[in-house]
């Protein structure tokens, strides 16, 4: 019998997939590079259709054809070795699909290569951790929507779905798959700091029990900020450590990791010349939170302000919730304006309706109001900002003075709110038609005679400034 598919990786996200798949009736070829993790998956397949292989052109001509290959290795080199060792088996009209955070231009740089030996590659862009991947993940391919064609039955079987829809759809050419990817999970970062930042207002500025704030989250989660970030937030906080007693989060160690799509969403925002500031305020805070020692020093030599006045709770709380709906919509703002940016820059005519409508479901960032990022694409295809969408305008002008009350707040009371107060910067940056970049404008023309634009008239000017 060939088998309708092959997973290569059998690492968490890889092991999970095939259940998925094999789990909607789909004959699974397996195979990973050491014999473990095959056998381990074996030994626990739920009784669903996964057929080992441990040679790798074996498990190749287990393939119908065209065959199609998901590899759900490391992103880097290994991806690059798996490619060289299937390419001997492979024949032309062959699919490879790469389910790991690729770079988008490593995916660009395989698909040219596969393309000269006929072989197709799809880049795709895979989100929901380990649950996900086993119950329904969000999934973003790109490469040729031929090539898509045929897998799609299979993607759009295994991903998540919201209200009858999958959360899976065609991006795009080449990387523009892994690109949707890369800067959900910029978004992700800025999201998850916003809501770190929320969570240290309301515990150790307003004073209020951990438990308490357990409970301020879930019922945000009631409302409009619904998500599986604030819902999962909520969780945490409701976790006692079980060597300790104590509740979990104060025993983890504040230093945040990171693996890299973060970083790669600042520096390509930054290489194009988009302002992704909340983003990559983010990816700074998690840089500021590593040097644990140095900052651990600092606290005892650096004061800030002392004899805090009393909050009122409730007033506060509210606040709270609205500056954080306020600087998500920011951050989610900046990541879909890279999105537009990106797409004209690399021709990829990328629907953002539709990625608003796949992140819905299944991966980290899914939240209620993505419907609404949605529609306001939907209305609008050349929306320039989702801040100017006529429901978040409302939205942001209601909730700034919440904003500007806890980015204040946290100045004059010596909190760090990196992307609170990045977000009503550029919010404020955003809505100012006359800046003062005419200033910078004019030192650079006094110190290097780089010229400038006059307000009246067309032309490049200089002054003889002395
Ligand atoms: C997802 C996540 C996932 C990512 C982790 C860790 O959408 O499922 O984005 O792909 O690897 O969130 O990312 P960091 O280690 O960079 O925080």
């Amino acid at each position: 019998m060939q088998h309708s598919i092959g997973v290569i990786g059998l690492g968490v996200m890889g092991r999970n997939l095939a259940l998925n798949m094999a789990s909607h009736q789909e004959e699974v070829a397996i195979y990973n590079y050491t014999r473990d993790l095959t056998d381990d998956l074996v030994a626990h397949d739920e009784g669903l259709p996964l057929h080992p292989y441990y040679d790798i052109e074996a498990f190749v001509q287990s393939l119908a054809r065209p065959r199609k290959i998901f590899m759900m290795v490391t992103a880097g080199s290994a991806i690059d070795s798996v490619i060289e060792s299937l390419l001997p088996h492979l024949e032309t009209g062959d699919i490879i699909m790469d389910g790991g955070n690729s770079h988008f231009l490593d995916t660009e740089r395989r698909f040219d290569e596969l393309q000269r030996h006929g072989i197709e590659y799809i880049g795709v862009g895979v989100s929901g951790g380990e649950v996900g991947a086993r119950t329904g993940p969000a999934i973003m391919p790109g490469g040729s929507k031929e090539a898509y064609d045929h897998v799609a039955p299979i993607l759009t079987k295994i991903a998540a779905h919201v209200e009858g829809d999958p959360c899976c759809v065609y991006i795009g050419p080449k990387g523009a798959g892994h690109f949707v990817k890369m800067v959900h999970n910029g978004i992700e970062y800025a999201d998850m700091q916003l809501i770190a930042e929320a969570y240290s207002f309301l515990r150790f500025r307003l004073g209020l029990d951990v438990t308490e704030v357990a409970d301020i989250f879930a019922e945000w989660n009631a409302g409009e900020l619904k998500s599986y970030l604030i819902e999962i937030t909520a969780d945490i906080l409701r976790k006692t450590d079980d060597e300790t007693g104590q509740p979990l989060i104060d025993v983890i160690l504040d230093q945040a990791g990171q693996k890299g799509t973060g970083k790669w969403t600042s520096l390509q925002a930054i290489d194009n010349g988009i302002a992704s500031s909340i983003i990559t305020e983010a990816l700074f805070a998690r840089y500021l939170s590593a040097v644990k020692e140095e900052r651990v020093a600092a606290s005892a030599v650096l004061k800030g302000p002392e004899d805090l006045s009393t909050l009122e709770r409730d007033a506060w709380v509210e606040r709270i919730r609205q500056a954080l709906y306020m600087g998500k919509v920011a951050a989610y703002a900046q990541g879909f304006t890279q999105y537009r940016t990106s797409s004209e820059l690399y021709d990829w005519n990328l629907r953002l309706e539709e990625i608003a409508l796949i992140f819905r479901g299944g991966c980290i960032i899914r939240a209620d109001f993505l419907n609404v990022i949605s529609e306001a694409f939907k209305n609008d295809a050349n929306l320039s900002n989702l801040m100017l969408a006529p429901f978040f305008a409302e939205k942001v002008q209601a909730y700034q003075e919440s904003l500007r009350h806890v980015v204040a707040e946290g100045a004059l009371s010596g909190f760090a709110l990196p992307c609170l107060s990045t977000s009503l910067t550029y919010y404020d940056s955003y809505r100012t038609a006359n800046s003062n970049a005419n200033m910078l404008q004019a030192q650079r023309d006094y110190f290097g005679a780089h010229t400038y634009a006059r307000t009246d008239r067309e032309g490049v000017f200089h002054t003889d400034w002395q």
